[in-house]
């Protein structure tokens, strides 16, 4: 899984070189079978994450949040940078 992630976070860095914007989403494939359907996926297929891809609108009013951040030295140990 912290392979997918990674794979994620290389698509959205991608993306955003086109001037895409992203948003992955775990929730859309809760209802797997909509993905199958117009997806065409096969059921031998598992799926894992979502990303929703597409040029974002700045002027709306969510894409205007911007969210708070846990400062990486408190999730993080650093060893041999002193
Ligand atoms: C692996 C992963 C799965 C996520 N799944 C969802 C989800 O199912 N629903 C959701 O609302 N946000 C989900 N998010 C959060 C959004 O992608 C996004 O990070 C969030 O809207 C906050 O945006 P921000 O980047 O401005 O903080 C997920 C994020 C990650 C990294």
């Amino acid at each position: 899984m912290i392979g997918m992630g990674t794979v994620c976070q290389s698509i959205c860095l991608a993306a955003l070189e086109y001037g895409l914007g992203t948003c992955i989403a775990d929730q859309g494939i809760w209802y797997d079978q909509v993905w199958r359907k117009y997806a065409d996926i096969p059921e031998n297929k598992v799926l894992v994450e979502g990303i929703s891809i597409g040029y974002p609108d700045e002027n709306f009013p969510a894409n205007k949040l911007i969210s708070m951040r846990e400062p990486v030295d408190a999730i993080t140990i650093w060893l041999g940078f002193d």
